[in-house]
């Protein structure tokens, strides 16, 4: 099976371990990915549709692995008894939800050893609520699809985690301006621009309220930059 560039960016970063808990799994791509390359023993793929679930149902069927994936119906960590999973992979939905996840699901998320986060929206309050509420965030990737660029985000239960230094790390990710992450730069360019659009705007607007709004884009826009000349040193 040849995954999606987000898919195999997620899939590269599930490490090796015996079972991996797939939760909002879908089409259970991921899952049937790493059983194939023997990276994983077993999957729990987990839906809280019966809809999307028939479809990971139908693969499974269709490749006979009934031995080792098995599909569980309900909202998310709800499926899962702590200590059932070594990983845990939420991707293709919104921060908050991801969080609300977490949240609901505290025993079961901090019992396994990786988890493996993709949010579409929100990465700047998932990463800060993950600092905040005793994870460390150890690793991030990119993944560029067509002109997309995708955020995943690998967190540990850690209670000593401490939080970023400076607000702009939430947004960019510090994980991956330390390791000088190869699409930063071409992302940090589109988040420029799309903030001095956005400005451009605002003093089109000129009402007290974007007045103020604009001077939070100013301040955000100096940290872009210098994030940005960072990865150009
Ligand atoms: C956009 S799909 C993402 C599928 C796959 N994980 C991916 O990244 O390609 C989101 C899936 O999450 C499921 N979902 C939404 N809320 C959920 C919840 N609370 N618990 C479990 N699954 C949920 C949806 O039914 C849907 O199948």
């Amino acid at each position: 099976m040849i995954l999606s560039a987000r898919l195999q960016a997620i899939a590269d970063l599930v490490p090796i371990s015996h079972t991996l808990a797939d939760i909002g799994t879908d089409h259970g791509y991921i899952p049937f990915y790493l059983i194939r390359q023997n990276r994983i023993q077993y999957a729990i793929a987990a839906d809280i549709s019966e809809g999307s679930l028939n479809k990971a149902r139908e693969l499974i069927r269709q490749q006979n692995l009934e031995h080792c994936m098995e599909t569980r119906l309900g909202d998310g960590l709800s499926v899962l008894s702590p200590g059932e999973a070594n990983t845990i992979l939420i991707a293709g939905m919104g921060g908050a939800l991801i969080r609300e996840i977490l949240e609901q699901g505290d025993a079961a998320a901090r019992s396994a050893s990786t988890l493996i986060l993709q949010p579409m929206i929100g990465q700047q309050e998932l990463r800060k609520w993950l600092l905040n509420n005793g994870y460390a965030i150890t690793d991030e990737e990119l993944a560029k699809e067509g002109r997309r660029i995708y955020e995943i985000i690998v967190a540990v239960s850690d209670q000593t985690a401490a939080g970023y230094e400076k607000e702009v790390f939430y947004d960019v990710g510090w994980k991956l301006i330390e390791k000088k992450h190869p699409l930063l730069k071409e992302w940090m360019q589109g988040k420029i621009h799309g903030l001095e659009e956005i400005m451009d705007n605002l003093e089109k607007g000129k009402t007290g309220l974007s007045a103020a709004r604009l001077q939070e884009c100013k301040e955000k826009h100096r940290q872009y930059k210098e994030v940005y000349r960072c990865l150009i040193e």
